[in-house]
Formats: structure tokens, C-alpha cells, sequence
């Protein structure tokens, strides 16, 4: 169930993003406060649709065990932005965002940013192989050094931004393999991952991932959340009949799809 909070205030700017997140305060239907990291629908510009592929992928993520921020609505009033002091850009983006908007629960102070340099050495090789089946399977192309979208803490990873997702759909649309164009690409050659992925390549790379896929796909969960995504952000035109397509072609052989994602990975 996604929750619906109130905004209530403006605590800062975002220090990273091209969509300008504002972290706020809202105020959720138990009374609670929580503080959000807000992406306006105006920071979206003209990609009207990524608040609803946002929420479709945050709640796939979740649901297939990785580590995402709980993603919620938030109902922003008219004129919030004259909330907003000393960030006349943020201010103007809030006031073109009145009503239903995409945002996610602050991680604790305890998480850190991911910086270029860090060593992907004292993570679970369970923990990065999943990200990057994830990444793979979602089309995932952001997560590179100068823009990781990662956050990290000891030995947990969390995911975030999910906008620049299944851009390839359509790349190689009703051939037995259609991931193949899209990993010969090299997507991920340079995915802040790519490291730790090469050293940790087995035989079963991604099957666990896999499982779990197949297992949502079959319980019916990739359709809930798309009618989350759908029912909050109208415009939100998740494809999932082609994204249904894609996994079915899988289904007859995520070996080769693997295979294909490792050889991505190479520099
Ligand atoms: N829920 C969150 N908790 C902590 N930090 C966050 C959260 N959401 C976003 N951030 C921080 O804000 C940055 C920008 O958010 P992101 O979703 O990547 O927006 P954009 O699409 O503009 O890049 C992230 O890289 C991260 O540093
Ligand atoms: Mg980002």
C-alpha cells in the first residue's frame, strides 16, 4: 500500500539531481511526520510520464528484495512554493507541482553517497549481483561513477532513481533474443558495479534473481504495481505488455541473457 502524505514544509535543496529534489516534511495519515525526498513533477520537465515509471519500478525493486527507499505521494498545495526560501529554482519547480507528487522516505543519516573512489570490495556478492541483475533486467543505464544513484551503508546497498528505465525496449521488438542489441551496447561497461560483477561472475549469476522474477511475473505482482503506478500518475504509461514480451522471451533462455549481461560488464 503506498502512502499519501501531506506536505507540511521545506527543509533544503537536494545536493544531487538534474530533477532538483527538495527534501520536505509531510505529514502521513497516522499523524507521523517524515521527511522526503520530493521529485516534482515540474523537475520532471518534459517527461511527463517518469513519476509513474518511478513508483512502477521503486515498487518492483522492493518487491524483488533490493533495497529501495519506501516510495509515497505527496499532495502539495498550491503556492508551497512561496515556502521556499533562498532556492528560487526549487521554489518556482514546487509551485508548478501542485497536487499529487513522486517521492521517497529519507534514508537515515547513516547512509552514505556512493564516491567515485569507494571499493565495491566489502559488499555481498549476493547484494551486487543483484543490483546489477536488476539493472539488467530493467534497462537500468544511470548508475554510472559520476552519477551513481546508489547509497551505501556498511555492508547494504539501496537503490534509487528508477526514471531512466526500459528506454530499449524496442531495439530488437519480436527477435528470439531481444536483449542481445542492448548488451552489445555495453551498457554497463562503466556501472560503478562493473568491478565487483566481473570478479564475482559464477555459473549462476542472476538465477536467483531470476526465481524471483518469474515468481512476481506468475503471482501477479508486476501487475500491482503497475495499477499503483497507473492509478496515482495517470500519465504514466508503463508498457507493460512490452515489457511482458521481454520477459517471456527470457523465459525460453535467461542463460543467454545472463551470459549477455556479463560479457556487458567487460571495460
Ligand atoms: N530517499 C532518499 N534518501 C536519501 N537520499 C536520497 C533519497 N532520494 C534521493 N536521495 C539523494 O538525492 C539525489 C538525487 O535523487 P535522484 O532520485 O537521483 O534524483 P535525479 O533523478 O534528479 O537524479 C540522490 O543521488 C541521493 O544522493
Ligand atoms: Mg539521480
Amino acid at each position: 500500500m503506498i502512502r499519501t502524505l501531506q506536505f507540511t514544509g521545506f527543509i533544503e535543496p537536494a545536493k544531487r539531481g538534474i530533477t532538483k529534489p527538495l527534501i520536505i516534511q509531510a505529514r502521513s495519515p497516522d499523524g507521523s511526520r517524515e521527511t522526503i525526498f520530493l521529485k516534482t513533477n515540474a523537475g520532471y520537465a518534459d517527461r511527463p510520464q517518469s513519476a509513474g515509471i518511478e513508483l512502477f519500478t521503486t515498487l518492483v525493486a522492493r518487491r524483488l528484495g533490493l533495497t529501495a527507499p519506501e516510495p509515497v505521494l505527496v499532495e502539495v498545495p498550491e503556492n508551497a512554493g512561496r515556502l521556499v526560501h533562498d532556492a528560487p529554482e526549487h521554489a518556482d519547480l514546487l509551485s508548478r507541482s501542485a497536487g499529487l507528487n513522486f517521492g521517497t522516505l529519507a534514508l537515515g543519516a547513516d547512509w552514505k553517497v556512493w564516491l567515485p573512489d569507494l571499493s565495491t570490495r566489502s559488499f555481498p556478492a549476493e547484494t551486487v549481483e543483484t543490483v546489477l541483475a536488476f539493472d539488467g533486467l530493467m534497462q537500468h543505464t544511470d548508475r554510472e561513477a559520476e552519477n551513481p544513484n546508489l547509497m551505501w551503508k556498511g555492508h547494504e546497498l539501496a537503490v534509487l532513481d528508477h526514471e531512466k528505465v526500459f528506454g530499449y525496449l524496442t531495439l530488437a521488438e519480436g527477435d528470439a533474443k531481444p536483449w542481445r542489441p542492448f548488451f552489445q551496447a555495453r551498457p554497463f561497461a562503466r556501472h560503478v558495479l562493473a568491478p565487483a560483477g566481473r570478479r564475482l561472475m559464477s555459473a549462476d549469476f542472476g538465477k536467483g534473481m531470476w526465481e524471483r522474477i518469474l515468481e512476481q511475473e506468475l503471482g501477479g505482482g508486476f501487475d500491482e504495481c503497475l495499477q499503483a503506478a497507473e492509478a496515482a500518475f495517470p500519465a504514466a504509461k508503463v508498457d507493460l505488455a512490452r515489457i511482458r514480451a521481454y520477459l517471456t522471451a527470457l523465459v525460453t533462455d535467461a542463460g543467454d541473457f545472463f551470459d549477455y549481461l556479463k560479457v556487458s560488464l567487460q571495460p
